[in-house]
């Protein structure tokens, strides 16, 4: 019996880390901190890190590391049960972070999900992407459309386009994960908490490929 999980969902940009986000966080009762949620919802609201945030991201570029571990720290102390990490850690000194932080609290984690997608696909997807603005669930303008145009099925908020899904963006995105986040696969496959599944696939199947290697941890 063990409730109390916490998992990081890794994967480039547009792999399916929030779409899969979505069901593991309802079957197995997890708090959900997207990072890339969290700042956009900063910069809507104009506070002083959404300010610093914007460039960076509109750029297709990662924020700076201390920016992002310090939201990070604050969300671990208040999550009391188990948690989804979904964009973070992106580099290797956050997975340091992540990892001292979770050492003071006591606590480890538990799994590495790889969403492994082919970049090909990943722009296609990216180019017909759409997102709510209030809660951040993902939809496609075909595979997955609201049930009601421009209004998110679950909080009700505006669904439109990310402002970084441009394709120039979003290359500018891919190789920042090439880069900096990529090398997180060998850190945490050494730790031998990782595993990879097949983010090519329909949504569904991707899903039982990941539930299936969590079996019943989370009941
Ligand atoms: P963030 O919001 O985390 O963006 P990302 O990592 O680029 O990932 P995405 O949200 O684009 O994609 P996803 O993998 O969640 O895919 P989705 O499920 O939506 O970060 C944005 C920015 O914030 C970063 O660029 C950076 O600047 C900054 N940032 C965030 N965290 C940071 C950190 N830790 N450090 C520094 N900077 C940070 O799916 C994509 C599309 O495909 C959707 O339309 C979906 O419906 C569709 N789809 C998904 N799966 C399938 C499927 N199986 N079949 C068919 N369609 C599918």
């Amino acid at each position: 019996m063990k409730r109390n999980l916490k998992i990081i969902l890794l994967g480039a940009p547009g792999a399916g880390k929030g779409t899969q986000a979505e069901l593991l966080v309802e079957d197995f009762g997890l708090a959900h901190l997207s990072t890339g949620n969290l700042l956009r919802e900063a910069v809507a609201a104009e506070t002083p890190l959404g300010k610093e945030a914007a460039s960076y991201m509109d750029a297709g570029k990662l924020v700076p590391d201390q920016v992002i571990t310090g939201l990070v720290e604050e969300f671990l102390r208040n999550a009391k049960g188990g948690c989804l990490l979904d964009g973070f850690p992106r580099t290797l000194p956050q997975a340091r972070a992540l990892d001292q932080m979770l050492a003071k609290l006591g606590e480890k984690l538990d799994y590495v999900v790889e969403v492994r997608t082919d970049p090909e696909l990943i722009v296609s997807r990216l180019a017909q992407r759409l997102v709510c603005t209030s809660c951040g669930a993902p939809y496609h303008a075909q595979s997955k459309p609201p049930r009601q145009e421009g209004k998110c099925d679950g909080c009700g908020g505006k669904v439109e386009r990310r402002a970084d899904d441009a394709p120039e963006t979003i290359r500018r995105r891919l190789a920042e994960y090439q880069e900096k986040t990529a090398p997180l696969v060998a850190y945490y496959r050494e730790k031998g908490i990782l595993f990879t599944v097949d983010g090519n696939l329909a949504r569904a199947e991707t899903y039982q490929q990941i539930k299936s290697k969590l079996g019943d941890a989370g009941e």
